[in-house]
């Protein structure tokens, strides 16, 4: 699926050594407190080329080199571990991990049938010793012999109890990480202690876990993969432990109360053959970026104790376990400016310029910064260093400024005092920032937006139009539209009897469009064409939406939790504009559905040629479909019963694949998704075109 990322090329021994010497300091800052100066990629391939180097020339290995050193020879601890705390061997896609599956069945000498396909967690790997079911020491892996005691840390860690289920002496190993949320609590309560913050979930985790004494505490989550007896217990759960399937091992310890990822979107799975591990690695590699923790990769390991035995170790990583890591998501750049915009619906919203970075398959130039108070709580600086996250289809975001490389040449965020694109005052009562002038503030775009092809349609309605009569005061929203009178029309700078009757015939016929049209023209925020046209086909009539809790919204696909009181909320902000819409005649019902989706209203839907798929288009459209745009492909794909989305993932069922299409196609290749051509797909919805 990926290829290794390319190795820094060393030239000569003086380039080597310096090459040693930076990954040893930045793997030593990495693993004590996670502030090393390079991201993961940058230093995936500083070792790599570290390691070409040392094939070509074995005479000039170095002995602190970190190659084929657990955690690059960085960190030692005083503790010693009962068994060796290993790294994993990695491959960079299907082709190498089906290489390293051959060369472990040679070496078992006969096929494995059974693989565990787990997820990669990207934290701190850590051993949870337990005695009589009391959590009694937390030791880190340090250099994998020893590793530093961390017991200050236990109960702050969601998903490792202070007491199991069962009064047992047992050794849990597993990841120690932050969530999304605790990540966010950890870098608040740091900038209002010291108004720095942390560089990414790993490195909070990795310096709050090693931190004794910090005037504030801040939650961990732990997720166990793997659990030892003393070596001198010969009790039957000793017994158990050592010769059960991994899987099996994982269910136990999830039912001592431990988290694992078997609660998660990314559970591990036991599968029999190669295909179905690659086929599981694709789908976490999907899911990755829902998940509210890092995953860097997927573990696949050898489910049978007797195949792990035979399999053994090398001196740095099991045989029997694999890593295949996935692109890195994450890399640090530097902040050149920020862009203040003021948006469709008054929303002032800042946008981060960056130097650009290659991250996940594409070149990031530009990323969300959300708010004001989002910089605040960051404490970024112009000219910071900064984490940027980017996995998927997800809007690249700055994480944080990586605060050890500040030079003192940083300068402070001028944060705007009036609303960038009027003028006029700032609403700062929300985090969300607004033009005081709310939708009024982008007048102009927002009644361009109502106007336009996918929405009203209102042919001859220009932008410059609509700026004269806005100048004029005919209008100040798109409903006045419906008002004006051929008098006023008329009254305008270069408008004639033709075009002014012309462009009261198109409100006429705007007026008549279906409700997913009008209900698109108010440009409630996330819903655009599709989401738009579910919500119509859902409720049937306006006043069905209107009268809609959040709750009745959620039930729309494709609205969670999140979005659905965001479309309440709006849509409560927009009443006047939709009182004025329902006074001037406009229509306000979906065309062919007679009310609010209930069992026996989508029954028909079913006997629909895409009922109940999840269809995407990508690449250019050929045959009956040439002259469609992809918003037409779109409602077709509804109107024959489907759902239209943008992004291949395993819930999709369909890919209509044109010429040039790109990295969807090989996505859903992966996947194993039904791809098919436009002509094929015009056949199959040949009766909806
Ligand atoms: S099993 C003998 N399973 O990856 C090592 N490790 O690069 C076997 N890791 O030190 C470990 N998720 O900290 C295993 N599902 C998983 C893991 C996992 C993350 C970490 C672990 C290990 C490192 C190796």
């Amino acid at each position: 699926m990926t290829d290794a990322p390319p190795s820094t090329v060393l030239a000569d021994e003086t380039a080597y050594s310096e090459a040693v010497q930076l990954a040893v300091d930045s793997s030593a800052a990495y693993y004590a407190d996670g502030t090393s100066t390079l991201d993961d990629d940058a230093y995936d391939r500083l070792v790599r080329g570290i390691e070409a180097y040392e094939r070509e020339h074995p005479d000039q290995v170095l002995p602190q080199s970190p190659t084929g050193k657990v955690a690059g020879g960085a960190v030692v601890g005083d503790v010693p571990h009962t068994v060796p705390m290993l790294s994993l061997d990695n491959v960079f896609g299907a082709e190498q991990l089906a290489d390293w599956a051959a060369s472990l069945e040679r070496r078992i000498g006969r096929p494995v049938t059974a693989w565990c396909v787990e997820p990669k967690l990207d934290g701190l790997a850590i051993s949870a010793r337990y005695q009589r079911g009391r959590l009694i020491q937390l030791v880190t892996r340090g250099d994998g012999v020893a590793g530093e005691d961390v017991s200050h840390a236990m109960g702050t860690i969601v998903g490792l109890p202070d007491r199991l289920a069962d009064a047992v002496t047992v050794e849990l190993r597993g990841e120690v990480m932050m969530t999304a949320a605790q990540f966010e609590e950890a870098c608040a309560k740091r900038q209002a202690h010291d108004g720095t913050t942390f560089a990414n979930p790993r490195s909070a985790a990795a310096g709050t876990l090693r931190t004794r004494e910090r005037p504030y505490v801040c939650e961990l989550t732990f997720f166990g993969y793997g659990a030892l007896p003393a070596l001198d217990d010969t009790s039957e759960l000793a017994e158990g432990l050592r010769t059960w399937p991994h899987g099996k091992v994982m269910g136990w310890v999830a039912a001592q109360g431990v988290q694992t990822t078997g609660a998660t979107a990314v559970a591990g799975v036991v599968v029999a053959t190669l295909e179905e591990v690659q086929s599981r690695v694709e789908e976490i590699a999907a899911a990755r970026a829902t998940l509210e923790f890092g995953i860097d990769g997927i573990v696949v390991k050898c489910d049978l104790a007797t195949d792990q035995a035979v399999a053994g170790f090398s001196s740095r990583a099991p045989r029997w376990a694999v890593a295949y890591k996935l692109p890195a998501t994450e890399k640090i750049t530097k902040l050149l400016a920020v862009e203040w915009n003021t948006g469709r619906t008054g929303v002032i919203a800042p946008r981060a310029v960056l130097e650009p970075v290659e991250l996940d398959g594409s070149i990031v130039t530009y990323a969300t910064l959300h708010n004001v108070a989002d910089i605040a709580r960051r404490g970024l600086m112009l000219g910071d260093s900064v984490t940027v996250y980017k996995a998927g289809d997800v809007i690249p975001r700055v994480e944080a400024p990586v605060v050890h490389l500040r030079t003192g040449d940083e300068q402070p965020i001028a944060i705007p005092s009036v609303c960038p694109s009027c003028g006029d005052a700032i609403d700062t009562s929300q985090e969300r920032w607004r033009c005081v002038r709310g939708r009024a503030c982008r007048a102009i775009t927002s009644i361009s937006y109502a106007a336009g092809r996918d929405q009203l349609d209102i042919e001859g309605l220009a932008d410059n139009r609509i700026q004269q009569m806005l100048d004029a005061g005919l209008i100040s929203d798109f409903a006045d539209l419906f008002y004006l009178t051929r008098e006023q029309l008329l009254g305008l700078e270069r408008m004639g009897a033709v075009s002014t009757d012309n462009l009261l015939t198109a409100f006429e016929r705007a007026k008549a469009q279906p409700l997913s049209r009008v209900f698109c023209a108010l440009g409630v925020r996330g819903t655009g064409r599709s989401m738009s046209r579910r919500i119509a086909r859902h409720f049937a009539t306006m006043q069905a939406i209107r009268d809609a809790d959040a709750l009745a919204i959620q039930q729309v696909e494709g609205i969670g939790p999140e979005k659905a009181p965001v479309v309440v909320a709006e849509l409560e902000e927009l009443a006047p504009l939709i009182d004025k819409l329902v006074a001037a005649g406009v229509n306000m019902t979906e065309p062919g559905v007679s009310g609010v989706s209930s069992p026996d209203s989508v029954a028909p839907s079913e006997e629909l040629p895409l009922a109940g798929m999840s269809v995407v288009v990508t690449g250019a459209m050929s045959g009956p479909l040439e002259e469609l745009s992809r918003n037409e492909v779109n409602a077709l794909i509804e109107r024959a019963g489907g759902r239209a989305s943008s992004s291949v993932s395993t819930k999709t069922s369909l890919l209509v694949a044109g010429e040039k299409a790109g990295s969807k196609r090989s996505k859903a290749e992966s996947l194993g998704i039904r791809i098919i051509t436009p002509e094929e797909f015009a056949t199959q919805v040949s009766a909806f075109l």
